[in-house]
């Protein structure tokens, strides 16, 4: 499975990045907020550090202006991948951009049926929003369950990208199911790594060499 960042944070792509386990980032209009920065200087420094999957979503909500932003933020470099929210001009506006060759990444998706609607139009990834979903009471990972079977009975090419992260256990149930990326904040990534036997392991290893004589 592809592990991404949701984030905009160099500081945090940069650390996870010489780890050298990051497969790309994703962001979002709230995301860039919190950096203070402006959106195309934190994409471009992004796609610089050479990540190969950068999503950089729309804020337009016709098709004609989504578009024409779509197109504006692929040409910002080769490893964008163009966010564009699952709205009925959003459909629309992912086709048109997908005939263009333009990888688009189809966000704030809630249902199976809109998952149906993305693959349909062409999107590279679907970005079906697990957590907001836990947080009304509604089963997230059960929809990654259906997407994935559903775009496996008819051998769909677009990527189920497991979004609204938030803690380990979505991403190691994501990738039970066969999901093929799961996306991040920073926090839950470094808690993949971690675990305190490890930590104790290590202590006493290093503290029963100090025993063996040495020279
Ligand atoms: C990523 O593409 C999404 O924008 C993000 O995962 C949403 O996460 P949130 O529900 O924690 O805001």
């Amino acid at each position: 499975m592809k592990l991404f960042l949701d984030t905009a944070s160099i500081d945090e792509i940069r650390q996870m990045w010489a780890l050298g386990i990051l497969d790309g980032v994703t962001t979002n209009p709230s995301l860039v907020a919190k950096e203070g920065r402006k959106f195309e200087d934190v994409i471009r420094e992004i796609c610089a550090l050479g990540v190969p999957s950068v999503s950089a979503e729309v804020v337009a909500t016709t098709v004609d202006a989504m578009v024409a932003e779509g197109r504006h933020l692929r040409q910002i470099h080769p490893s964008v991948y163009v966010k564009i929210p699952m709205i009925p001009a959003g459909l629309t506006a992912t086709k048109i951009l997908a005939g263009e060759g333009t990888r688009v990444n189809m966000t704030l998706v809630f249902s199976a049926n809109q998952a149906i609607l993305a693959a349909k139009v062409g999107a590279a990834y679907v970005s079906p929003f697990i957590g907001r979903l836990d947080d009304q009471g509604e089963d997230g990972m059960k929809l990654i369950a259906d997407i994935v079977q559903i775009y496996r009975n008819y051998h769909v090419k677009t990527e189920v990208l497991v979004a609204s992260v938030r803690h380990p256990i979505h991403v190691l149930d994501a990738a039970k199911l066969g999901a093929d990326i799961a996306t991040m904040p920073f926090a839950v990534m470094q808690k993949m790594a971690l675990h305190p036997l490890t930590d104790i392991g290590l202590a006493k290893f290093l503290a029963d060499w100090q025993k063996v004589p040495k020279g």
